[in-house]
């Protein structure tokens, strides 16, 4: 079966990068990726390449190579997908916010949606594809939508998980470690598993792409997930053993991740993971294994989020414990503000939470983030629904520069790893500031000794005080 046409609902931070690639990498194939969202389409169809709606570096290359070319944006969500021999849905499944589930199981609503639209629309064989992380079995459910309302066509159904982490987009999509695709065990779904290995075929070695049957890809994914939050977790859960000890954190990841059996990747101790993945997929997990009352395993999964919450909390009473108990009316600097380095997208960061904490004891919070805008910086705030809108704005101040941002300042926290923050002049840095000048390291990127000699007193995750 050879794919010609294919459609991609949903324009976001995986489907707008992965759809990029699959275009530049298949010229003779058209791609549209579609999506409600009318500002974001005009982002992505933007002659500036600076305005896409997602900042990964090298996407703007591989977006000026493919766009009009066989690659496109558009709101024609029908047309796209009556055309498509392929459709991969890409939506959005964040954790439900009311009902059963509330805060913890994958809220389906979006995803359902385009079943439904695709039964509604398509007037000959498809195959669909699950991009979005899902939880285990909804492709039985997605079948059961498209076979009861379709138009008597037929639908093959593929997981087709995405492993790419943000900021390293397009690296992680040109040399995945492994592309997955589960598919049901039939002649019919053998073809479509083909259909789509041949479409990454085009770039990715045959040796990576794995086949699987559709519940082990999706649960993979939720795994992956849980496996590398888990990771930072643990590692977290020993810097405060560190900080209690004299033992220096990076050190005993270094000692450790040079075991072959335990890896020297994911072992950064940090004010804690953030990002759309991590917790709303091991929420998911823990909703999952409850329901299948198997409350050990939930019990043992949710440990990851209790200790990432810990960890963001203990940043924050670090910074107030070490101004003397007090930050009310103090001017407090995050350097950061994205959940890591390398990206525009905010969702989950633990800058948010340590703000909303230190908003709580009445600090003035100065922010500068290279990429992360102000508008979105009070969104993530707001969303929250600690204080109101005009409260929110009034404990917070966003900068387009880091000088700026720091005078005047009690206290510095790094919150995201962004490079640039280890070259700004730290001596000028340290002029402007009140004394004594306090910086907390929750990256641990600084070179403390250089911190301090400079006059900082210097706080990193997981390292000795002195
Ligand atoms: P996103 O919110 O950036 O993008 C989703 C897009 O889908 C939005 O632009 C939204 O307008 C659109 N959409 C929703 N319903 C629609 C509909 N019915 N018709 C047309 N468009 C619709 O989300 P994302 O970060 O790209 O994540 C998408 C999925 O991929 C999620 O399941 C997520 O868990 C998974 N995932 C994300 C990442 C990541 O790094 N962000 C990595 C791997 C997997
Ligand atoms: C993650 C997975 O890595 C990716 O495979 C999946 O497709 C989506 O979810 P992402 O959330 O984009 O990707 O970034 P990732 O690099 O995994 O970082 C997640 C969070 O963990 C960030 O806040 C990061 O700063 C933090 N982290 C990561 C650490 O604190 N320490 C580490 O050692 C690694």
């Amino acid at each position: 079966m050879k794919i010609n046409r294919i459609c991609c609902i949903g324009a976001g931070y995986v489907g707008g990068p992965t759809m990029s690639v699959i275009a530049q990498k298949n010229p003779e194939i058209r791609v549209d990726v579609v999506d409600l969202n009318e500002q974001r389409i005009a982002d992505w169809n933007d002659q500036d390449l600076t305005k896409l709606p997602i900042y990964e570096p090298g996407l703007d290359g591989v977006v000026a190579e493919a766009r009009g070319r066989n690659l496109f944006f558009s709101t024609e969500v029908d047309d796209a997908i009556e055309k498509a021999d392929m459709i991969f849905i890409s939506v959005n499944t964040p954790t439900k916010t009311y009902g059963t589930g509330k805060g913890m199981a994958a809220d389906l609503k979006y995803v359902e949606l385009c079943a439904r639209q695709i039964a509604r629309v398509a007037k000959d064989d498809k195959i669909v594809v699950e991009k979005s992380t899902l939880p285990v079995r909804t492709a039985e459910a997605i079948k059961s939508i498209l076979d009861n309302t379709g138009n008597g066509v037929n639908f093959q159904i593929l997981s087709n998980p995405e492993f790419l982490a943000e900021g390293t987009a397009i690296d992680d999509l040109l040399s995945p470690d492994r592309v997955l695709i589960g598919g049901e065990q039939s002649e019919e779904g053998q073809a479509a598993i083909n259909a789509l290995a041949s479409v990454y075929g085009a770039w990715v070695p045959e040796d990576r792409i794995l086949t699987t049957n559709l519940w082990s890809s999706e649960l993979s994914k939720l795994t992956a997930n849980a496996y590398l939050a888990q990771r930072v977790s643990s590692i977290n859960a020993l810097s405060e053993l560190c900080e209690a000890t004299g033992a220096d954190v990076d050190e005993v990841a270094k000692a450790i991740g040079m075991d072959s059996r335990i890896g020297p990747k994911f072992l950064k101790a940090s004010v804690g993971f953030g990002g759309s993945c991590f917790q709303k997929d091991i929420l998911n997990l823990v909703y999952i294994s409850k329901s299948l009352g198997l409350d050990a395993v939930a019990d043992y999964w949710e440990q990851v989020i209790i200790m990432n919450n810990h960890q963001r909390a203990r940043f924050a009473k670090k910074i107030i414990t070490t101004l003397y108990n007090t930050v009310s009316g103090k001017k407090i600097t995050f350097l950061g503000w994205a959940f890591k380095k390398d990206t525009n997208d905010s969702r989950e960061s633990a800058a948010i939470y340590v703000a909303d904490m230190l908003m709580d004891e009445r600090a003035e919070i100065a922010v500068y983030d290279p990429k992360v805008s102000s508008r979105q910086m009070l969104e993530d705030l707001n969303y929250l629904n600690t204080r109101s809108e005009s409260e929110n704005e009034e404990l917070m101040d966003t900068h387009n520069e880091p000088y700026g941002a720091t005078d005047g300042a009690h206290a510095v926290a790094i919150l995201t790893e962004w490079d640039e923050f280890k070259d700004l002049d730290w001596e000028r840095i340290y002029k402007g500031m009140q004394k004594p000048a306090f910086v907390f390291d929750g990256r641990n990127i600084m070179d403390s000794q250089r911190m301090r000699d400079i006059g900082f007193i210097f706080q990193g995750i997981g390292k000795p005080s002195e």
